[in-house]
């Protein structure tokens, strides 16, 4: 294996770049178009993931890519580049300040780096397997909160709400009067960062897909705390449904999400 540490820092420098391209524009008129009926993307979606692309290829030839807007030939290596290069995107067609840029690397279908940058608050959040898990190079640890009564908890909601019954919002107005308070900030790499690094305790959400929660997930395990899916399994980074959270109030977080889903 090449060396993670290389990895991490082409990784951080890649998402550096491309995050400071959509903070320059976020007050920018934007090109819309939708995916769905709320699903947007813009024009500095693409193009973040142009810039994203580029630099990775070039530093890494032989390894494959799978980001959010744009099919790309599939190459055959043991390496995937996971990309979202732009997480929060409703938030910055409004010109809302939450948003990320979010890169992981797959080896042989396990994370072993993640690298999340926010530009707005030139944050980099970084980490490698069994290596710990970095904010602005300074290791970050989770919360020591150990009850859910006194956790704050984010989440999200998938894109077809509208349409479809399993859209969260039973498991929502449960968390909701469990938990200190629920929390929606609209980017899902973000929430994760934010569970790392002991901002929030727990987080859960739904239908996601592998580039929104690679590297988010990776952090938090390096940060001590536990990523799984909502039956309390191994998180691998193509599960749609995560709960990640400090590890205390994990199985409280587990049982409601059990209780709700048998009804
Ligand atoms: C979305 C954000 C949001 C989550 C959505 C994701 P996008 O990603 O992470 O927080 O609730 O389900 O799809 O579309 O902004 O890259
Ligand atoms: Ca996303
Ligand atoms: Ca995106």
């Amino acid at each position: 294996m090449e060396s993670l540490v290389e990895f991490i820092s082409v990784a951080s420098e890649t998402a550096k770049e491309a995050g400071h391209y959509l903070l320059q524009n976020l007050n920018r008129k934007k090109d819309i178009s939708y995916k769905g009926q709320i699903d947007l993307v813009t024009n500095f979606d693409r193009r973040s993931e142009e810039i994203i692309y580029e630099r990775l290829r070039k530093a890494f030839p032989g390894h494959s890519f799978l980001a959010e807007e744009e099919i790309r030939q599939e190459r055959a290596s043991d390496y995937c580049w996971l990309v979202d290069p732009l997480d929060g995107t409703t938030n910055y067609a409004h010109g809302l300040p939450v948003f990320c840029v979010s890169i992981a690397l797959v080896y042989r279908g396990e994370i072993i780096a993640g690298v999340v940058y926010d530009p707005c608050r030139d944050e980099l959040f970084t980490a490698g397997l069994g290596q710990g898990a970095y904010l602005n190079g300074s290791q970050v640890r989770v919360s020591t909160t150990s009850e859910l009564d006194r956790s704050l908890l984010a989440t999200g909601f998938p894109y077809d709400v509208r349409t479809s019954p399993d859209n969260n919002l039973n498991y929502f107005s449960r968390f909701a009067v469990k938990a200190q308070a629920v929390r929606r900030l609209g980017s899902a790499a973000l929430d994760l960062c934010y569970v790392a690094c002991g901002r929030f305790d727990g987080y859960w959400e739904m239908k996601l897909k592998p580039w929104d929660l690679a590297a988010g997930a990776l952090l938090v395990k390096e940060a001590g705390g536990r990523v799984t899916d909502f039956q309390g399994n191994t998180f691998v980074f193509s599960c749609p449904n995560i709960v990640a959270s400090n590890g205390l109030i994990h199985n409280s977080m587990l049982e409601i999400i059990a209780s709700e889903s048998v009804k």
